[in-house]
């Protein structure tokens, strides 16, 4: 059996990659890209490679403010951010969603900040953020207007790429909105060309500055505006092929489902919508299944734990959706856990899969850099329920024994042979890495 020794100078992290012995098939754990075929082979170099290339992680301005936003509330954002340290837990964009520009552009193609709300423009505001330790982001659309009707990029995408650069900005959420627009028939590569339009000003005018593409399927045909069949119908493979071209265009994330809301029915059906979207993830590609609820409307303490713990399986971008200015106790507790948190933010950068699913139990498991997994068991039911977690659902050889850790009660658990059973609460998680122990 080949071992890889992976040395991570930076990290101090020697692993053995032992991914025969570890024995996630092919059909559960896809490799990270659709193209790369195969088991994932990675040599310590290149994986060391992907640091700074794991899911971004920051805060975004729509789901607890809309477009009620100025440049006072993004700068309080950031000083909250620093005071609760969210840098330290990893998080480093704030990004200003749609409204904070005018609905016009100036004559020469410019887009204007709203300056009722951004007085002194965006340049300060990215200055602010910046000296607080973060990064600030901004949005706009491969449209004439965007979703709350202000003003887009679409034929001036050279002009806004070059202004967001020398503001400051070092991420734009570009958000098609065909609706507003009236234009939801516009083929696929129309769609498509719009975005490789603004990927290409960013290439040639502000290379440091990170894609991310929300285009919610419209390209694919496969948004819920389009189409009569409801969301279970579509395969896994219309899904990939939905999103297969977002990398190529230069998009780091993308969007992969209509809008979330702060309720367990809405982030669960956003859940399923991820189904069979993992082979598109790698290195500084991600699936976006949106913005992060946690702390938002009336999600009980289990349900956050469990939406944010999901989104770390999968590989999502961890964009908090809050108002950071007041955080509660037991949401700043799960936004800061650093060990949750490091499954998201793995080297490997693989989205995990769902394993089973059965009676409303379903199990996420995602291959870790040093061979470790990453599990998340989910109870979807209104009732807690036992759960077991069989290594052979898991694709791990029979008869190994692996010691496993409670990333939320922060406990060592014991070691384990074939099977680990537990009990999850309603709509919440349980969620494990599990370390093989090596045989003597
Ligand atoms: C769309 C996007 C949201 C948000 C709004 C802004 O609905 O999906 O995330 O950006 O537009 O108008």
């Amino acid at each position: 059996m080949a071992l890889n020794l992976v040395k991570l100078s930076t990290l101090s992290l020697v692993a053995l990659l032992p991914w025969v012995s570890l024995q996630l098939t092919a059909a559960q754990l896809p490799a990270n890209r659709a193209d790369s075929g195969g088991d994932l082979q990675l040599a310590g170099p290149e994986l060391a490679k992907n640091a700074g290339q794991t899911p971004p992680m920051g805060w975004n301005s729509w789901n607890a403010f809309k477009s009620d936003i100025s440049a006072r509330l993004i700068e309080e954002i950031a000083d909250a951010a620093k005071r609760y340290k969210l840098d330290e837990a990893g998080y480093k964009f704030l990004v200003i969603d749609d409204g904070w520009q005018l609905r016009e552009l100036r004559a020469n193609g410019e887009m204007v900040a709203n300056p009722e709300i951004f007085p002194h423009g965006i340049a300060p505001v990215a200055q602010y953020v910046r000296q607080r330790g973060f990064e600030l982001g901004i949005y706009s659309s491969p449209n004439t207007l965007t979703c709350a009707g202000f003003a887009g990029s679409l034929g001036h995408e050279g002009v806004h790429v070059r202004q967001f650069a020398d503001w400051g900005c070092r991420f734009v959420k570009y958000d098609y909105c065909p609706v507003r627009n009236d234009e939801p028939g516009l083929p696929s590569d129309d769609i498509i060309g719009r975005y490789r339009a603004l990927g290409d000003a960013i290439k040639t005018h502000a290379p440091g500055m990170l894609f991310s593409i929300c285009d919610k399927g419209w390209a694919g045909r496969i948004n819920k505006r389009q189409r009569s069949m409801n969301a279970s119908a579509i395969t896994s493979q219309q899904r990939r092929q939905a999103f297969a071209w977002c990398r190529e265009v230069g998009g780091v994330m993308w969007r992969t489902t209509g809008d979330i809301k702060p309720t367990w029915q809405r982030i669960m059906e956003i859940l399923d919508e991820q189904e069979g979207l993992a082979p598109l993830a790698g290195p500084n590609a991600f699936n976006d299944p949106d913005m992060l609820e946690v702390g938002n409307g009336n999600l009980t303490e289990a349900e956050n734990r469990a939406h944010f713990s999901l989104w770390c399986v999968l590989n999502a971008p961890l964009m908090l959706g809050n108002d950071l200015r007041k955080i509660p106790e037991g949401v700043l507790k799960i936004i800061t856990n650093k060990e949750v948190i490091a499954l998201n933010q793995d080297l490997l950068c693989r989205q995990a899969v769902r394993v089973t699913d059965a009676n409303g139990i379903q199990v996420f498991a995602k291959p870790l850099a040093n061979g470790d997994v990453g599990v998340c068991v989910l109870n979807r039911a209104n009732t807690n329920q036992a759960a077991t977690v069989a290594w052979d659902k898991l694709g791990l050889e029979k008869g190994t024994t692996w010691r496993v850790r409670d990333l939320w009660a922060h406990q060592d658990l014991g070691a384990f042979t074939n099977q680990i059973t537990t009990t999850v609460s309603s709509h919440d998680v349980v969620t494990y890495r599990m370390s093989r122990v090596t045989k003597k």
